[in-house]
């Protein structure tokens, strides 16, 4: 059961209280404290902003109506298998803030190979595209209609490094992973309950190497994500996990003596 809005607010409000200023002072960890200081605030506008942005604004005004077929933990706004690409641009889209960022750790980190769980219309997608266009992007995305309206938007604004993966995560990870069998970077961001999200990060391991990052999406939207991500930061090959509330980092590099665990303001 997704978080009512007055639990949602409460939730928020001790994060906020328990969470590190957004400066990186005093997180004693100089992985985090340039993860803070160079890509989270990092206030450049860069080129890909002006090219994604507008095409959100697009489609946020689109009501060309798509059949969508539910997964599972549907979406908090409706339960209707008929949604305007409106209505997804507002609910189902990473905001710009978040998409930003995740184009800022694909940047600063220089990532190559880079998966997506959960397309949409590929608002996000994009800004990983953006972000390294010498990279490769895996998307997947299980709605035919909606992976059609990603496809055109991937050709509005001329991306060429992206694959985009028709179907069910459930079978369409594994054969994914054969294509791109070491990540760099991924954003699970679809099908969010504990059973699942968990067995794609298991799924994800083996592919995974030092420097590689994990971002979790909606790590406090219910119960069971948050039962799904305490899970994940215990396992033994996580060091390092930074909770922005809205989405869950999380790191393998070996160095770290001990597992961290940040919680930021952003
Ligand atoms: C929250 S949206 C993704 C938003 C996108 N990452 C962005 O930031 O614009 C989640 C998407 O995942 C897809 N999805 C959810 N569960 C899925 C599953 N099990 N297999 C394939 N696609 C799934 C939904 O159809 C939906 O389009």
């Amino acid at each position: 059961m997704v978080y009512s809005p007055l639990q949602a607010a409460a939730k928020y409000f001790k994060y906020y209280i328990h969470a590190a200023n957004s400066k990186g002072h005093g997180t004693h960890s100089p992985f985090v404290f340039e993860f803070i200081t160079k890509v989270l605030n990092d206030f450049n506008t860069y080129d890909a902003y002006q090219k994604v942005e507008p095409l959100r604004k697009q489609l946020k005004k689109d009501n060309r109506e798509l059949t969508i077929q539910d997964f599972g933990a549907g979406s908090a706004a409706t339960d209707s298998d008929k949604r305007t690409i409106a209505s997804i641009a507002r609910n189902a889209a990473k905001s710009k803030k978040f998409a930003q960022l995740l184009f800022r750790i694909v940047k600063y980190y220089q990532f190559t190979n880079i998966l997506e769980l959960g397309t949409s219309l590929g608002l996000t997608t994009a800004y990983l595209s953006l972000a390294n266009t010498d990279g490769k992007i895996i998307t997947i995305e299980g709605a035919d209609e909606v992976a059609d309206i990603a496809e055109q938007n991937f050709r509005q604004l001329n991306l060429n490094n992206i694959v985009l993966v028709r179907g069910n995560f459930d079978k369409t990870l594994a054969t994914s992973l054969q294509k791109m069998p070491l990540i760099d970077f991924a954003f699970i961001d679809g099908n969010h309950r504990k059973e699942p999200t968990e067995r794609y990060f298991n799924l994800l391991l083996p592919h995974l190497h030092n420097g590689s990052i994990l971002v979790f999406d909606d790590i406090h939207w219910s119960a069971e994500m948050e039962a799904a991500w305490k899970n994940i930061v215990a396992h033994e090959s996580v060091t390092c996990d930074i909770d922005l509330f809205y989405i869950g980092i999380v790191s393998f590099k070996k160095e770290f003596k001990e597992k961290r665990t940040f919680s930021v303001r952003f």
